[in-house]
This record gives structure tokens, sequence and C-alpha cells, in this order.
């Protein structure tokens, strides 16, 4: 049984509502009709116009982040049933860009990937070492303190539902991408650890997206390997033109 690729376009602080609205009407005309399953996780003042202009297209809406608790006083977050309510199918949670200017923590990631599964959502839960955790041989180290953190205790019906994505800082927004042998190497080491946490039908089916300046050019090679199951696409996720390619290098 093979897995069926997935691609995230990640809009991060990019687009008005009416820029929004644009682009999501041109990746419509290049995207709908392809069969593969694509998502688009625009800002959230975002949301709403964008879902509107999605009526009737199987491209999914994701949020970037959520708080964990359902609602209270936390000035200026969003929970996860808000985000349900707007139309979101998913959130990505655990951002490296969270994770390093919010401080947010494996434990808080812990506590939205729950929150996220109560309202039915999707989340993608990201991973991934900085280059300095690199040059110290440290990768998996943190990459499994990151995967054990977030999804440890899940049982395997939940688990089932998560995407992980694996996105090396060094690689984000830098267009330094891993090589697909680097990916590959850590893509199949969270596979296993999967199968300790999960069984071997939670390895067989989780989605592990590779994310870090994925552009048309490398996408291809990047999703040939038997373990990279899709991209967590940033910048060029925010041209039609690109993010299309990568879609259709998926296929
Ligand atoms: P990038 O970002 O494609 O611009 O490197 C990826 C991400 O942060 O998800």
């Amino acid at each position: 049984m093979s897995r069926r690729k997935f691609i995230c376009g990640n809009w991060k602080m990019h687009k008005t509502a009416s820029e929004a609205v644009q682009l999501v009407r041109e990746l419509r005309q290049k995207l709908d009709g392809t069969g593969a399953q694509v998502a688009v996780a625009p800002p959230f003042t975002a949301l709403a116009a964008v879902k509107q202009a999605l009526q009737g297209s199987a491209i999914q809406l994701f949020g970037q982040n959520c708080h964990h608790e359902k609602q209270g006083a936390f000035t200026g977050e969003v929970s996860a049933p808000m985000l349900k309510d707007v139309g979101c199918d998913g959130v990505i949670l655990g951002h490296s860009e969270r994770r390093q200017y919010f401080g947010e923590t494996d434990d808080q990631v812990a506590k939205k990937v729950r929150a996220v599964l109560a309202e039915a959502l999707h989340p993608i839960v990201c991973v991934g070492e900085t280059l300095q955790e690199r040059e110290a041989g440290r990768t998996w180290e943190v990459v499994s303190r990151q995967v054990r953190g977030a999804l440890g205790g899940l049982d395997a019906a939940a688990l089932q539902r998560i995407t992980l994505a694996y996105e090396p800082v060094w690689a984000i927004g830098t267009g330094r991408t891993a090589t697909t042998a680097q990916a590959q190497e850590v893509h199949a080491q969270i596979r296993g650890l999967l199968r300790e946490l999960g069984g071997a039908q939670v390895a067989q089916a989780v989605r592990i997206q590779y994310g870090g300046s994925v552009k048309p050019d490398n996408a291809a090679d990047l999703l040939s390997q038997p373990d990279v199951d899709g991209a967590l696409v940033g910048g060029a996720s925010l041209k039609s033109s690109d993010f299309a390619a990568i879609v259709t290098a998926a296929r």
C-alpha cells in the first residue's frame, strides 16, 4: 500500500485577504481536478475569505498554529474550535519559527496536537534540527525528542490521523535544501520511531512531509524518496506556478 502524497503551502505572514483570494483563484485554475492531496495555510485573517474561494475545490484549508485551550483569556490567540468553525481541515503545529521566535516547547506542541485531534482536525507536526545541532551530530537526538514529545502517549488511532513534517531549520527560507539522502535518512528514522510508538500499521500509514526550500526544480527528487510522502512548502507556495509545479512533481 502506498501513501498518498500530501503537499501543503505554508504562507506564513504573507497575503492580505484579497491577495490570498487572488492566489487561490490561480491555484484552482492550475490544480482543481489533479487528484493530489493539497492544502494551503494562509494567515488567520485570510481564512474565511480563502474558505469561500475554495468552495467546490478539493484543496484543503489549514491554520498555521493554534492555542491548546478551547477559549479563555489568551489575548492574541486562536483556538482549534475557532479554526474548525471557520472551515479549516487541519493545523500546522510546532513550526520551527514558532519554536524559535515564540518559545514554543515540545510540551506545548503536545497539548496543541491533542486539542487539534479533539476537533477532528488534521495536525501537521513539524520537527527539525538547527545547523548547530546537525554539525554537532545531534540531529536524531533532537528530532526524536521532538517526535516523542509531541506524539508520545497517543494511541494508534490518534497517531494515524497525524502528518509529520521534517524541516531542517537550516534549510528553511535559506535556499539550502537537504540532499535527498539527508532527507531520506531522517524520514526513515522517524518512520522507525513511529513503528515503536504505534506499531507497523501506524508506521506504514503516517505521511512524513519534507520542508525547507522545496522548489519546482528539487521537488521531484525529494518526493521520489521512499519515505518522503509530501512537502511543506513556504516561499514557493506564494507563487501559483511554482506551487503547482511542486504538486505536479508529487504525482
Ligand atoms: P521554505 O519554508 O519553503 O520557504 O524554506 C518551509 C517552511 O517553513 O515550512
